[in-house]
């Protein structure tokens, strides 16, 4: 199946390691221009190389800019750079790091607001930026990664759980507002993939447990009707075919990625 993202210019928040980057290889892969952003230059160039590298051929590797979701101007400064680099954007990816995991007493207000601006207004700030340009173009895509507790909270992660589905109404809003544009806007939801933070996620737990992390992620697995945690590569296949071009009817969407995990229908 054509995709169709040859040529289409893409910009990704959060984007040098885990799902971000493994979607990132995806775009490239099919012939996007992209640009990668995220806080920590280092990690931001090693992952462009990477990239390339994994994918192979004579292509450039990904456009970078070092960009902190926190901030208004960081993001605002990012499209600039993306106006300069890919001279506009058709598929912009919202993707965050994550906020702490504690329960509900643990945190104060400025717990929630640290929360609030890193995984919701981050997403309504780039979506701000990228439709007037996506409008202009004919058309877009956007796609917002949330988590599994977009159907289903996850105990202890109560600030996740609920800027999580802060982003599925928005992306929701936003599909039904910019249909007219062509713009499809839709939510995907991880459930359990192996990356850096739920390893950091495992070992938390495994600490508070008395446990091993391979005890705490076996358990964790056992949860799993496909019994394993995934790969980021297989969350990035289904995420790009979503917010490709080859997805021309699906919007308002929330999707999960969950080797079945979630319970709800
Ligand atoms: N993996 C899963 O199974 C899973 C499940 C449910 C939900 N999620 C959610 O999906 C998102 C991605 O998960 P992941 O597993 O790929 O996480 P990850 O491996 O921890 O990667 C997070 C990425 O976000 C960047 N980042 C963090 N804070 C940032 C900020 N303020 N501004 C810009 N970039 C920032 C990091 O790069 P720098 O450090 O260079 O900034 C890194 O590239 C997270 O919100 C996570 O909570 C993941």
């Amino acid at each position: 199946m054509d995709l169709g993202l040859q040529g289409k210019r893409v910009i990704l928040l959060a984007a040098s390691k885990g799902l971000g980057k493994a979607m990132a290889t995806e775009f490239v892969r099919e012939g996007a221009e992209v640009l990668i952003s995220s806080r920590d230059p280092e990690n931001l160039f090693s992952a462009a190389q990477e990239i390339k590298q994994e994918v192979g051929g004579d292509g450039p590797a990904p456009h970078t800019h070092v960009c902190d979701i926190t901030s208004a101007k960081a993001i605002e400064e990012l499209f600039e750079a993306a106006s300069d680099k890919l001279g506009g954007v058709d598929v912009l990816i919202n993707n965050a790091g994550g906020p702490p995991a504690g329960s509900f007493m643990q945190f104060k207000d400025e717990d929630w607001q640290q929360a609030f601006e890193l995984n919701l207004l981050s997403f309504i700030r780039a979506s701000r930026l990228a439709v007037p340009q996506m409008q202009d173009a004919g058309g877009g895509r956007i796609l917002n990664i949330a988590s599994s507790s977009i159907k289903q909270p996850i105990d202890g992660l109560i600030l996740s759980n609920t800027f999580r589905t802060g982003i599925a109404g928005l992306s929701k809003s936003l599909a039904n507002e910019y249909a007219k544009d062509n713009i499809l806007v839709n939510t995907i939801g991880p459930g359990r993939i192996g990356t850096e933070r739920v390893e950091e996620l495992d070992n938390k737990q495994a600490t508070r447990r008395g446990l091993s992390t391979e005890e705490v992620k076996a358990e964790a697995e056992t949860k799993i009707p496909m019994g394993r945690y995934g790969e980021p590569e297989e969350f990035a296949k289904t995420a790009v075919y979503l917010a490709s071009f080859a997805n021309t009817y699906m919007t308002g969407e929330t999707l999960v990625v969950d080797g079945g995990y979630v319970k709800a229908l």
